[in-house]
């Protein structure tokens, strides 16, 4: 089949292809801890590879990895499981873990609630990141804001492929509004729901987005956009903020 992420050919994975890339995982999170890093985050989000397993759009499996939430689920708790045996308690293990793709037919918010109570449950994660949208079918759901269109599609070499993308623009990177702390409203059902640690995410560019953030009983806060920059609260507020919850093995973190 063709990878509309990759834009070639891929394959199905099969069970020993699935074992490999749980397996591949954990060995990934200790090549992490080998090279000295502190913490190591899972994408359950996005529509990558895990969060693809769980959208009930993209994965037509009718195997033990699709049909159900449970099945679609299993690679999700699997990586988590196969991670946290790798390096738990010595590095922190977070997951991004998409609360809705944002599409028709994608990951739903009930099921990624659901989803989110289940990696609870199984206690292999420190803490949760909550996030949206779908890299392969739309992105700005996640980012929101102004879509850069020319900007993308300048990015690709194939002239063929720049016409295409400049033409499909307005359906591929469609336009949502930004607001400050976007994924508030959602993320406060799962805040409601879930005891574990929360680290929400999106439009938190200010102080005042953080304090927010604090008070709704979310842990950690993530920014991402260099362009918006949290005035006066560079290096301190995030380290503080981002310590890894269950890692005291760090040093070089101050508390
Ligand atoms: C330049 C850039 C690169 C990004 N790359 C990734 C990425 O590789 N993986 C990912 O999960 N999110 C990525 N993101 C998304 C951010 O992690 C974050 O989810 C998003 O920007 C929303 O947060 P913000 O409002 O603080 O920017 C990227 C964002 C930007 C601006």
């Amino acid at each position: 089949m063709i990878s509309p992420l990759a834009l070639r050919a891929t394959l199905r994975p099969d069970a020993t292809r699935i074992s490999a890339i749980v397996r591949a995982h954990a060995d990934a999170a200790r090549l992490a801890e080998d090279a000295g890093f502190d913490a190591v985050e899972l994408h359950f989000g996005h529509n990558y590879l895990i969060s693809a397993f769980l959208s009930p759009l993209l994965n037509h499996r009718r195997d033990a990895y699709g049909g159900d939430l449970a099945c679609r689920a299993r690679l999700a708790r699997e990586v988590a499981e196969a991670v946290r045996g790798a390096v738990g308690g010595r590095l922190a293990v977070t997951a991004k873990l998409n609360m809705t793709d944002g599409v028709p037919g994608g990951l739903s918010p009930d099921d990624a609630l659901r989803t989110a109570r289940w990696l609870e449950a199984d206690g292999t994660l420190d803490a949760l990141e909550l996030t949206a949208g779908s890299s392969l079918l739309n992105p700005m759901f996640l980012f929101r804001g102004t879509p850069p269109r020319r900007e993308f599609a300048a990015a690709f070499p194939s002239p063929a492929l720049r016409a295409g993308l400049r033409a499909a623009g307005p359906v591929f990177l469609r336009e949502y509004p930004y607001r400050p702390t976007y994924l508030l409203a959602l993320a406060r059902r799962f805040r409601a729901a879930l005891s574990m640690p929360l680290i929400l995410l999106g439009g938190i560019a200010e102080r005042a987005a953080v304090d927010r953030a604090m008070a709704e009983g979310f842990e950690f806060t993530i920014y991402t956009r260099t362009r918006c920059p949290v005035p006066g609260a560079r290096g301190e507020l995030t380290l503080r903020r981002c310590r890894a919850p269950r890692s005291p093995r760090n040093p070089r973190v101050p508390r």
